[in-house]
């Protein structure tokens, strides 16, 4: 199958142009023995290449080319297959734009084009060319640096121990939400976790389904008493709610303000995340109970943003103070091209409405550079912190090194 790759990378600092100028050579050869085609676009200070051919070739190659430290910062923008070769002459043709006049750059990329796309601009592939060639959106480029390593040094929190209240099937572990710049913590999210530490999944599996509802409610108790034991009464607390526990406990609301009460919260410093994936945009009744959860002064967060189906129409109709964007979304972001457009402009609308960004799930120095850069502060994933059940625990801050 015919499959297509652009990416777009950096110069490394040590790279010379006649270095350059002596790989292309091999690098022609090779794909050309791969029956890998395509242009390798230079700009003086970054490349933009396609590549085309069978799936596996153009795979293999671009592997390479991802290790190569001769570049840095790439990022994929598109992958995708296609009937034809839009570059079908040349193995790998160097393209330095510097060459031309910037009235006929385009013309004369696209004099080396084999498809009849190059009649016009409609097709992807050449759009995301006219668009490098044309630098419109050099300002959306958000690299890293080339040489940035980060160390993570160890901030151990008291070793207190909380019980569970009862004796639950179930127990809790707080992960930080963490601001690594300001080295604050933002928040703990009450996360539930088998007495083993595992997923509650099995646990949750053996109720029927409306038990589950009241299971869910039930729990919000033991985690506000277990956040309690832990000394988290100056601290803002994320509790994760089934968006319909609201729906099916008419007094859900009533019982999570006696819960935060009785253990010497107020609702202000509670913020109940609801999971996008599983929120029904036409639900009147689970509108309702938000903005019951609202007058009472807890906050409100869509959790796993991104990966449901309630999606943006979700942020007209409850509108919540933090949207937690969901950590496959993130994951990798640092190079890839449909990622980092979607999550920038996520993060463009939530600051346009005020709505506090949280980039969960991270795993990566490098996810968090980058989402740095993009303007996000708050941060939780197991680069900063695990779950651990029943304390809290130990804090990596990164150090550059
Ligand atoms: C911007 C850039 C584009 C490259 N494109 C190709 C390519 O299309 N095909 C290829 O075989 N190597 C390409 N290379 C070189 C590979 O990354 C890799 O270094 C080389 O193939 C390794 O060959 P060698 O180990 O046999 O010397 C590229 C390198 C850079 C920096």
């Amino acid at each position: 199958m015919l499959t297509t790759i652009i990416y777009r990378s950096h110069i490394g600092k040590n790279t010379s142009e006649p270095e350059v100028e002596k790989f292309i050579e091999k690098a022609n050869q090779r794909n050309a023995n791969a029956e890998v085609t395509g242009i390798l676009l230079f700009d003086g200070e970054h490349f933009l290449q396609l590549l085309e051919g069978p799936e596996d070739n153009v795979e293999k190659i671009y592997r390479i080319i991802c290790d190569d430290n001769r570049h840095f910062s790439l990022t994929e923008l598109l992958r995708d297959y296609s009937v034809e070769r839009h570059f079908g002459n040349a193995g790998m043709e160097l393209f330095d734009l510097r060459n031309y006049d910037k009235s006929a750059v385009l013309d004369a990329v696209l004099e080396r084009a084999t498809s009849k796309f190059k009649l016009t601009y409609d097709d992807r592939t050449l759009q995301f060319l006219k668009t490098f060639i044309e630098c419109d959106n050099k300002d959306s480029y958000l690299e890293l640096t080339e040489s940035e390593t980060w160390q993570f040094e160890s901030y151990l929190q008291p070793s207190l121990a909380a019980e569970c209240p009862e004796d639950e099937p179930y127990t809790f572990g707080f992960q930080p939400i963490i601001d690594p710049s300001s080295r604050k913590v933002l928040s703990y999210e009450a996360k539930m976790r088998a007495p083993d530490g595992q997923s509650p999944l099995k646990f949750f599996a053996s109720l029927q389904r409306d038990e589950i509802y009241q299971v869910d409610l039930a729990s919000k108790r033991t985690a506000l008493c277990m956040a309690k034991a832990l000394q988290l009464q100056d601290s803002t607390l994320v509790l994760r709610l089934l968006p319909m526990t609201l729906v099916k406990n008419p007094d859900a609301v009533t019982f999570l303000l006696e819960s935060i009460n009785e253990n010497g919260f107020v609702p202000q410093q509670i913020v109940i995340s609801i999971s996008e994936d599983s929120v029904v945009n036409e639900d009147e009744a689970f509108t309702a109970e938000v903005m019951k959860l609202k007058r009472s002064g807890i906050r409100l967060a869509i959790d796993n943003f991104g990966a449901g189906m309630a999606g943006l129409l979700l942020l007209t109709r409850v509108q919540p103070e933090v949207v937690m964007i969901d950590g496959d979304m993130l994951r990798d972001v640092h190079k890839n091209g449909p990622k980092q457009a979607i999550n920038q402009s996520i993060i463009k609308i939530c600051s346009s409405l005020e709505i506090q960004v949280v980039a969960s799930g991270i795993t990566q120095a490098e996810e968090w550079s980058w989402l740095r850069l993009a303007g996000v502060k708050a941060f939780q994933g197991n680069l900063f912190a695990d779950v651990i059940p029943r304390k809290l625990p130990a804090i990596q801050w990164p150090v550059k090194s």
